[in-house]
């Protein structure tokens, strides 16, 4: 193993074995939306020409180093990884994303992660770009990764559960209805009307759009 192979897998080690440290019980391997992974993984960023570059075992070979480093501290059945096939966010794009997306959902069957997290490609970062329609992504990747399928993007309520009533998905992830809705599970289950979350208020830093959302009053 080459020492710039060494480096990253203990970087891996060290962000796990701090977020062991700190309490946390798991992480997620965050291989979506533009962030480092994402952009080995996928052929419109990665031109490396070192093994870490070109054919995609090697573009995802970076993935598995961090999910391997991040498996020897938690344990496999703590450690998830978050993908964004498709994700056009930052600029990715990848020349065949099925079988990119595909082939790094295969080997991380052996690895045995807690779960497989997908971002639907109906989001673009925190923007809707296509409404509706069934978990195209959490449909494809399923039928390749063995384990729990989490997927996110643009659901809502009836949406979430058709995934998981169709077999499409074993959970679904909310993310703008959440920061707009600190009682989300209390509204879903009652059937509440839900607080519109304010974009404007998304990447600010100071407490509104943060901790000012009203709790529902029944
Ligand atoms: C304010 C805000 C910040 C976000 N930050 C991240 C992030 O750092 N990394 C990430 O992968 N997704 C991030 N997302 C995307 C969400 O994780 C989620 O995939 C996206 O909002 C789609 O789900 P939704 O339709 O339920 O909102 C962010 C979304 C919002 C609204």
């Amino acid at each position: 193993m080459n020492n710039a192979r060494t480096d990253e897998l203990q970087r891996g080690r060290l962000g796990a074995t701090r977020a062991l440290a700190a309490g946390f019980d798991g992480v997620e391997i965050h291989g979506a939306n533009g962030y480092l992974i994402d952009q080995f993984i996928q052929d419109g960023t990665n031109l490396r020409t070192d093994s870490y570059g070109g054919r995609v075992e090697n573009r995802v070979r970076f993935l598995l180093d961090v999910t391997k480093a991040a498996i020897s501290v938690f344990g496999a059945d703590r450690v998830g990884v978050r993908l964004s096939p498709a994700g056009e966010f930052g600029g990715m794009a990848d020349s065949n994303p099925m079988a990119t997306f595909g082939y790094a959902a295969g080997q991380l069957n052996p690895l045995g992660v807690a779960y497989l997290h997908i971002i639907e490609p109906r989001v673009k970062g925190e923007v809707d770009i296509r409404e509706g329609g069934a978990p195209v992504a959490a449909q494809h990747l399923r039928v390749i990764f063995n384990g729990p399928i989490i997927a996110a993007g643009g659901f809502d309520a009836e949406s979430a559960a058709a995934a998981v009533r169709d077999g499409d998905a074993d959970l679904v992830a909310f993310g703008r209805d959440f920061v707009a809705n600190p009682d989300l599970p209390h509204r879903v289950q009652n059937d509440l009307p839900l607080n519109a979350y304010d974009r404007s208020t998304f990447y600010t830093s100071d407490h509104r759009g943060y901790n000012d959302y009203p709790f529902a009053t029944v």
